[in-house]
């Protein structure tokens, strides 16, 4: 699977060279090292550490935090489920028992010849296309038994990943409805030219009109965004386009980066035009790595274009070009401070604020970090005009959305509305029918109850990054909730106290409630855990952590207390069960030897 020379150190020293042996670069140079042999033995940590200079405590902490990342043998293919909710719907959980069983391994581990390994990873942003995989980086999706059976045959007999079927790795935009954006026919520079035509200060002013906020959350408004790092004191200063899209259930970034890449770029161009930037990143979240070539291929492009490089367009000073940087498979670089952290080659744990990246990020100089729809939406504004942008949408919120729809619907993919849309309009132009719940804004943002479905998609109303996700009649909203504090449990970076432990002691009550053992009391600990969470955690991972629970308990009750086996207290775990030993152990198993159940108590 080696994709380097037989000589493991001959094929270090080349990656290191690559790489300017800058410690910056380290989680790029562990990502390249781990292809060496499939995963980063101790003694390549220790060369890396040596060869960068770096305290080898620090290159072993940067190994330990990226899930794609190994420091124990794996094997040579690496098979990881992905496990969002809309994959379990899809039967994935069948389908990594069936493929198990056929190669002979437990979940979760590495065959004895250490041939191969299945596991699960969280959502790999294909839900429209699910149940997904990833073998070693590539991705699978449309899985079914009549696949994994014949993927099971291919490893069993070690054929190369580039001889499988070339239709297994294709993967589909399914776009569904264009509107002004995703029915943009621009050439490449179109836009630039535009915007280098009224001047650095024109095009500032342009963006101030359009009121277009950001694409990857937050809404922050993108034109105070830029003038702030503008104004900051220092130089170089940088652009970087968040394309980690870790978000269950949202894959829009995807799509764009699939087919509108040159729109992506140019937007990176023309907030680097505005800002005075010359130094760019695309942060490529390492499920999406089988995009990079193209994607560099699209960068080689624009640079014999002159539309990347020295004196862009021709203007004395406008330098500026992209380097792509991949993530490795941790949810909370998606925090823009956590992201910035992952470039300079360190574990993602999100920094304290202030200072905000505008005025201290990348390598302490000022840096824009937008959303990769965000920034291809400039691209409108540049050949349309700021105005014109801010007529569409709402009043708050100008422009269209992009939403990432899966789950239970007949044509799930990417839907391009306007700002204002009713979820009711959605569902309908989806082909959803008896649906229970919404739930907008991946795991962190909303679920909608039947009763909100005239509710609109807006900042001023349901705010989003991108993803809807349907839940019909036959679902369990509790199961779906569960689904989601698993998913924060694993992702919590571990450097808050709050959510450390916040989110393990949320999944320990879901686990409780879903074992049978849950009472009432549960559900007031819950509550003081939303409380606890969304006052005192670090970062927005953390404060959102409860929200599907909370919720799903407001809007679904009953998918709790059906779980509830007493409305009083409850123990945490089966006391009856565990005496079972002792049991043994005497030889007595007769009544008096067993505890009184609460009902026999009761009598
Ligand atoms: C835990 C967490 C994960 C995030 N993941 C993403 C992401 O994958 N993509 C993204 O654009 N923003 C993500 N964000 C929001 C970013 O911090 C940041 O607000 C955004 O990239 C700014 O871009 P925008 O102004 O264009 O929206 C995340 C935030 C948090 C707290
Ligand atoms: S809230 Fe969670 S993810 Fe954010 S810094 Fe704290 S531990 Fe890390």
């Amino acid at each position: 699977m080696s994709a380097h020379s037989s000589d493991p150190s001959q094929a270090l020293d080349t990656i290191l060279q690559r790489h300017g042996r800058d410690p910056t670069r380290l989680l790029q140079i562990l990502i390249a090292a781990q292809d060496i042999e499939g995963w980063l033995p101790a003694p390549l940590l220790t060369r890396i550490a040596g060869a960068l200079a770096l305290p080898r405590a620090r290159v072993e902490g940067v190994a330990g935090f990226y899930s794609f990342l190994y420091t124990q043998p794996v094997g040579r293919y690496r098979v990881l489920f992905s496990d969002n909710i809309t994959d379990r719907m899809l039967g994935n959980a069948e389908l990594l028992d069936a493929l198990c069983r056929k190669l002979w391994i437990e979940p979760g581990h590495t065959s004895e010849d250490g041939l191969v390994s299945v596991t699960t990873t969280s959502c790999t942003g294909l839900c429209d296309q699910g149940p997904a995989m990833l073998v070693n980086g590539r991705a699978i999706g449309q899985l079914g038994h009549r696949r994994i059976n014949e993927i099971a045959e291919l490893i069993r007999q070690q054929r190369p990943l580039d001889l499988w079927p070339a239709e297994y790795f294709q993967i589909d935009d399914n776009i569904r409805r264009r509107d002004a954006l995703l029915g943009l026919d621009m050439p490449a520079g179109a836009a630039l030219q535009a915007a280098v035509a009224r001047g650095r200060d024109g095009w500032l002013a342009e963006m101030q009109a359009s009121n277009l906020r950001g694409r990857g959350g937050a809404g922050f408004a993108t034109a105070v965004k830029w003038a702030s790092a503008k104004n900051a004191p220092g130089t170089p200063k940088v652009i970087v386009c968040n394309a980690d899209e870790g978000e269950p259930g949202t894959f829009k970034d995807r799509v764009l980066l699939n087919s509108f890449a040159d729109l992506v770029f140019e937007g990176m161009s023309l907030a680097a035009w505005a800002v005075g930037a010359s130094q760019g990143f695309l942060y490529l979240r390492g499920e999406y790595r089988y995009l990079r070539p193209q994607l560099e291929a699209v960068l080689a492009r624009r640079r014999a274009a002159g539309l990347l490089g020295q004196s862009i367009l021709g203007q004395a000073g406008f330098d500026f070009d992209i380097d792509i940087h991949l993530g490795a498979g941790a949810y909370v670089c998606g925090e823009e401070s956590a992201l910035i952290e992952s470039l300079e080659g360190k574990r993602g744990t999100p920094r304290i604020r202030p200072p905000f990246p505008v005025t201290k990020g990348y390598l302490g100089r000022p840096t824009v970090v937008n959303n990769v729809e965000t920034l291809a939406k400039t691209c409108l504004i540049a050949l349309g005009g700021g105005e014109a942008f801010a007529a569409t949408g709402t009043a708050q919120s100008a422009g269209t959305k992009l939403l990432s729809i899966s789950g239970d619907c007949a044509s799930p993919g990417i839907y391009e509305y306007p700002f204002g849309v009713p979820i009711s309009r959605i569902l309908e132009d989806c082909g959803a029918s008896d649906t229970q719940a919404v739930q907008v804004g991946g795991a962190s943002g909303i679920c909608l109850a039947g009763y909100e479905f005239h509710r609109r998609i807006a900042y001023e109303d349901v705010p989003t990054a991108g993803a809807f996700m349907i839940f019909d009649g036959t679902r369990d909203l509790f199961d779906v909730a569960r689904a989601f504090v698993h998913f924060f449990a694993h992702e919590s970076c571990g450097f808050c106290t709050p959510c450390r432990v916040g989110t393990s002691l949320l999944k320990g009550f879901m686990d409780k409630l879903a074992d049978g053992h849950g009472a009432q009391a549960d559900l007031a600990d819950i509550d003081w855990l939303d409380r606890l969470l969304k006052n005192a955690s670090h970062c927005g991972l953390g404060s959102a952590a409860p929200n599907p629970v909370i919720d799903t308990l407001q809007k679904f009750r009953p998918a709790y207390e059906r779980r509830l086996v007493s409305l009083d207290f409850e123990p945490a775990f089966d006391l009856d069960a565990a005496l079972a030993e002792a049991r043994q152990l005497t030889g007595r198993d007769d009544g008096g030897a067993h505890l009184k159940t609460h009902e026999e108590e009761e009598k």
